[in-house]
């Protein structure tokens, strides 16, 4: 199949070019390098001696969007292209609303004009919101969110749910990831964040390879076994491998399935600095400072529908999970800037 990536350049993006090309798909990424480099798919054809059509374009864009969808006629679309900061979306919540809205709302446009009729969305664990207690499982009605980078995610998802009601022919997997972390077991590719990062994972790395002094944990005094946290970690390359499934099951069916990608297995905030230390022989400084607003104690996914509906299952652990991260970051200590 031909597989047309939108925001392709971006962490999940890459590591999903590679998965696709490994299994004989063809790769077309649509990206303005908003939040990346082309580094990254320069990286993803050595990795796999195969070439990716690479366009740098807006997805907001109609007339480019269209043209190039016209010209490359993908089977399938994986919608990435967003904007995912938490705490910029509630300083810039218009630019946020925007980006995220209107990429998919072109991209729907778009197919309809071209005739492509199957789509897969990067939606969240935070549409659960915080009503919905842990393992999260499909079944479950949308939480509140709270911020507009949440909201977006949510509104995203009805969007696409109501135009598959509309047009029958339509197939549109929401995939709603947990915590994505790791890196490709190269080290070639991997998270690239601009400036200070917000999630766990980068962060822990940029302490370990010396670039931040310690880790600040948020709170730990929460009702958990070491009362930090509680977090369903997976390794970015089954998430790759998930979406290769999503994009077959696609192909086979009609209107929306809503499939969590997690392990279903809650690690705490020490866990992660824990493991990281041990497999990978570094030290993490970290103190243990306030918790963060709109934080929840435990979130976590039911991972059986995926392997039900997709016959996917995550298959790699924490260990590989932190050993990757961290060949990532010390071979690339300044991620895809030389
Ligand atoms: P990322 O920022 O690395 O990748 C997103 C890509 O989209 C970037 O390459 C960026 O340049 C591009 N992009 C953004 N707006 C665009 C536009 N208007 N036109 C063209 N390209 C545009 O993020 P990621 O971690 O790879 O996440 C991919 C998707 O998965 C995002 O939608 C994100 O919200 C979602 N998601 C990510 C996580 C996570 O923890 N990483 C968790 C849940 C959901
Ligand atoms: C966050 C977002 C979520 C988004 C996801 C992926 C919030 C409230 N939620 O999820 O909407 O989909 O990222 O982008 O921002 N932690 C520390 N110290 C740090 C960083 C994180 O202790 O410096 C802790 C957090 O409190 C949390 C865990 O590590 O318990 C994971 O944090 P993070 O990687 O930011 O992911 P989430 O908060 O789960």
């Amino acid at each position: 199949m031909k597989i047309l990536l939108a925001g392709g350049a971006g962490y999940i993006g890459s590591h999903t070019a590679v998965s696709l090309l490994g299994k004989g798909h063809e790769v077309v990424v649509v990206d303005n390098y908003d939040n990346s480099s082309p580094e990254s798919i320069k990286r993803v054809e050595q990795l796999t001696g195969k070439s990716v059509a690479l366009y740098e374009a807006d997805v907001k864009d109609k007339v480019r969007v269209l043209k190039i969808m016209q010209k490359e006629q993908p089977d399938c679309i994986i919608h990435f292209a967003g904007l995912k900061a938490v705490g910029e979306s509630v300083q810039q919540p218009i630019r946020y609303y925007r980006n995220n809205i209107d990429t998919t709302l072109t991209l729907l446009e778009c197919m309809e004009q071209t005739g492509c009729k199957e789509i897969v969305f990067s939606s969240s664990a935070t549409v659960y919101g915080s009503e919905n207690p842990s393992p999260c499982h499909e079944g479950m009605p949308k939480g509140s969110c709270t911020n507009p980078y949440g909201w977006t995610k949510s509104m995203m998802e009805q969007i696409l749910q109501d135009a598959s009601v509309a047009d029958k022919e339509l197939s549109v997997v929401l995939l709603r990831y947990f915590n994505p972390i790791g890196a490709h077991e190269s080290g070639r590719i991997g998270e690239d964040p601009q400036g200070i990062p917000n999630n766990l994972m980068p962060y822990v790395s940029q302490v370990a390879v010396g670039k931040r002094e310690k880790l600040t944990i948020f709170g730990g005094d929460y009702d958990t076994p070491d009362g930090t946290c509680l977090r369903d970690y997976i390794h970015v390359m089954d998430l790759a491998e998930g979406h290769v499934s999503a994009v077959e099951f696609c192909a086979h069916h009609h209107g929306t399935e809503i499939i969590n990608l997690g392990t279903g297995q809650p690690y705490s905030v020490l866990d992660i600095v824990n493991t990281f230390q041990k497999v990978n022989d570094v030290k993490v400084p970290y103190e243990i400072g306030p918790r963060r607003a709109g934080d929840l104690p435990a979130v976590y996914s039911d991972a059986h529908k995926a392997e039900r509906v997709l016959g996917w299952k995550a298959k790699r652990n924490l260990a590989d999970m932190c050993r990757d991260s961290w060949n990532w970051q010390k071979n690339n200590p300044n991620g895809y800037k030389r």
